[in-house]
């Protein structure tokens, strides 16, 4: 088994992925773009830096292949995956979790196999 890295060996504390994958219309499993993920990915990295969050790093991800739940958001190391649909969501992960450290429950996506649609 992995070791979970020590803090000060990671370049970023925490690292976020959000999925701006676009696909073309009517693809049978839609695209996280199709639901605002663009804008919500900008809404959260300029309050991320206007907040002054140190450590934290938001990056634009494709396909995180877990489409139909989107829009998808994963944070590293934890792997805490979330559902962003609205700026109101990207502020409650930007305060509760990225930096208060506590997990924002109804926003948490279904592990891999505990949802219908996967
Ligand atoms: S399109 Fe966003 S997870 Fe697949």
């Amino acid at each position: 088994m992995r070791e979970q890295p020590d803090e000060k060996q990671l370049f970023y504390n925490r690292h976020v992925f959000f999925c701006i994958n676009e696909r073309k219309a009517g693809h049978p499993r839609g695209c996280c773009a199709d639901k605002g993920s663009v804008q919500l990915r900008d809404y959260m990295k300029q309050r991320a830096k206007q907040m002054g969050l140190k450590g934290i790093r938001i990056n634009a991800a494709g396909c995180l292949d877990r489409c139909e739940l989107g829009p998808s958001v994963v944070i590293y190391p934890e792997g805490t995956w979330y559902r962003c649909e609205t700026r109101g969501d990207a502020d409650e992960i930007l305060d509760t979790d990225l930096r208060d450290g506590f997990l924002v429950d109804h926003l948490l996506m279904a592990p891999p196999g505990r949802n219908a649609t996967e």
